[in-house]
């Protein structure tokens, strides 16, 4: 209990999977969350699960006045910001032929320059107390060659722009770090949706202990890596990238 006790945190895509699951873990362990998606009926539905420490705004983070009302709610509702996970998103299975330039406008407006913008317009408030924490959302796919070519292209340049703001940060010291986390093979809707599962039951995984080569992991899994990040545990890790991925880019075969 208390590992973020009394920081702000924005958590954006926060309706569904491992949003939801962060924005609960940030709760459970003391922060005042502000969960924002496109999704307003689900984004209500998460934030009356979650409890009172918990507000949710709509939110497009490919819309620059959206991320500029956000901040602006943010900063008239408490005044600073603490932590900004960089969590939206949605996948296209198309490959390079035959991806449309609509999908890939699509994804990289959404995944790629909506996170830029997240860090752009978060940072005068996240700079505000002494220790601010952004986590960008990338992907197995900045590692590993994945067909989705629209997917790849935007969490290849979250990988990169997570580097680029956290040495700014540091030759500006501005008091403010910056990670990335590469998650792979979640379950969680959009899992389902890749996999061709929609409307079926979720994979029930098990809660504990060592999964088994091929099992899926839970959103807490991730969640766990996005509490340390967020927290000043983790004070003197910044330009980081952390697999959560059950050994997958390590060894594809198994
Ligand atoms: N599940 C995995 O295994 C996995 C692996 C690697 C990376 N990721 C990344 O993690 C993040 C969360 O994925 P998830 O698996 O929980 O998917 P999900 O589909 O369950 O959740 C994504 C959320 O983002 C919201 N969203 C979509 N477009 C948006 C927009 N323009 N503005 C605001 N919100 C928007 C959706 O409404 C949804 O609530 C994504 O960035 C995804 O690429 C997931």
């Amino acid at each position: 209990m208390g590992r973020v006790a009394g920081k702000i945190a924005l958590v954006t895509g926060g309706a569904s999977g491992l949003g939801f699951a962060d924005a609960k873990i940030l709760v459970e362990e003391g922060a005042k969350v502000i969960l924002t998606d496109v999704d307003v009926a689900k984004g209500k539905l998460a934030v009356s699960e979650i409890g009172p420490s918990a507000t949710f705004i709509k939110h497009d983070v490919s819309s620059e006045q959206d991320w500029i009302d956000v901040i602006n709610k943010i900063d008239e509702l408490h005044g600073n910001l603490d932590i900004l996970i960089n969590n939206a998103g949605i996948v296209f299975m198309s490959d390079p032929v035959n991806c449309t330039l609509k999908e890939f406008r699509i994804s990289n407006s959404i995944m790629s320059e909506g996170v830029f913008l997240g860090m752009k317009y978060s940072m005068p408030l996240l700079q505000k107390n002494s220790g601010g924490s952004i986590v960008n959302m990338s992907s197995t796919a900045s590692h590993l060659g994945y067909p989705m070519i629209a997917y790849s292209a935007a969490k290849g340049a979250v990988r990169s722009m997570t580097k680029s703001m956290a040495i700014y940060c540091k030759a500006e010291s501005l008091p403010v770090r910056c990670n990335s986390v590469h998650a792979g093979g979640i379950e969680t809707p959009m899992v389902q949706f890749a996999q061709g599962r929609v409307g079926e039951a979720p994979i029930d995984v098990p809660a504990q202990g060592v999964l088994s080569a091929g099992s899926l992991g839970t959103p807490k899994d991730v969640a766990s890596m996005i509490l340390y990040l967020a927290s000043d545990e983790s004070r003197f890790v910044t330009g980081a990238e952390f697999l959560i991925d059950n050994g997958l880019v390590v060894s594809p075969a198994y």
